[in-house]
């Protein structure tokens, strides 16, 4: 039974006609509309953390099943507590210690989940197009929490959420996110995201890190490239270094970790030529010393901490929409 606060607040975030998912995939087919329902129900959402009790039983009787491929710490605890917040019944799988090292192929292990009353699946493969496979195939609303280097729309969503919240909008920014791109599920998401809300992206690495084909303005419009990471930074807005992703390069894209940190890491003598009030934003988990300086990470301008605080927030308004299926 919800109280009469928790209605009005639930309500105040009343979904919008235009939402058209069943699925969260990526970004590239959502509106504007969309992301701005996502903030507004985020924000009431935020509301409920801020109480006391920080649970209501909006999504009591559901089911919701995280199953993850890969190593996680933020997505997978942020999307259980989410779903804790929010009464819904979660269990939590981990491949490598589930019937998956048998053999089982992943339609089978989600057919499964979906004998066990999964309403909807969180995952995270190695592989990109995994979660569409699911998709595809199953009846579940699935939720991609990261594709190999495809995409990672709930942590775009959160970035996007986190600079709206300390900077009042997006549209019109000087966005710029450093280092391996090519590897990057979420600068990839991240692109579609800033683009759509109206920002300027400016992508800034090695040219062996950096996605081929994107050199010009045909390509992506409103993404801009540029090797020289002192011309990128200047007047930005919000700076996002991104983790060199070892586990997904091939060898030799850098002649070493010393000479990538002298050319492309964001210190303080960097972080000054952006604009004094620039936001800086890292999707974690970071290695301090490469491609952010300490004092940086944790400095004034840093965003991190709140970065991960709002990723609760912001799967809880992705899990509250998704499973009330647009209505
Ligand atoms: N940003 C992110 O996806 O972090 P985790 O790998 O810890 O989930």
């Amino acid at each position: 039974m919800k109280t009469t606060e928790q209605q009005e607040t639930l309500s105040g975030a009343s979904l919008a006609p235009p939402w058209r998912h069943r699925h969260i995939l990526d970004l590239d087919d959502f509106s504007r509309q969309e992301i701005e329902l996502v903030f507004k129900t985020t924000d009431a959402m935020k509301e409920i953390l801020s109480r006391e009790i920080k649970r209501v039983p909006t999504l009591r009787g559901k089911t919701i099943i995280t199953l993850f491929y890969e190593p996680s710490t933020r997505t997978r605890v942020s999307f259980e507590l989410a779903a804790k917040n929010l009464g819904a019944d979660v269990a939590s799988l981990i491949a490598s210690a589930s019937s998956v090292v048998k053999g089982e192929s992943l339609i089978d292990t989600v057919s499964a989940l979906q004998a066990l009353g999964a309403d909807i699946i969180v995952m995270r493969h190695p592989q990109s197009g995994a979660p569409y496979l699911v998709a595809q195939h199953l009846g579940v609303s699935v939720i991609n929490a990261g594709d190999g280097w495809h995409a990672h729309p709930t942590q775009a969503l959160l970035d996007l959420y986190t600079i709206q919240q300390r900077i009042g909008r997006v549209e019109g920014l000087k966005v710029v996110i450093i280092g391996d791109i090519m590897h990057s599920r979420v600068a990839r998401s991240n692109i579609w995201g800033l683009t759509l809300m109206g920002a300027e992206v400016v992508l800034c690495g090695p040219p062996t890190l950096l996605p081929i084909g994107l050199d010009s303005e045909a390509a992506l419009p409103r993404v801009l490239i540029e090797t020289n990471l002192d011309h990128a930074i200047r007047e930005a807005d919000v700076v996002m270094p991104l983790r060199l992703q070892l586990e997904r390069q091939k060898r030799g894209l850098i002649p070493s970790i010393r000479e990538y940190a002298e050319l492309y890491q964001l210190n303080g003598r960097r972080l000054k030529m952006a604009k004094p009030s620039a936001l800086v934003l890292h999707p974690g988990p970071m290695n301090e010393g490469v491609e952010i300086a300490p004092d940086v990470a944790h400095g004034a301008q840093s965003v991190i901490e709140q970065q991960v605080t709002n990723g609760v927030a912001v799967r809880m308004a992705l899990l509250y929409i998704l499973a009330r299926g647009g209505k």
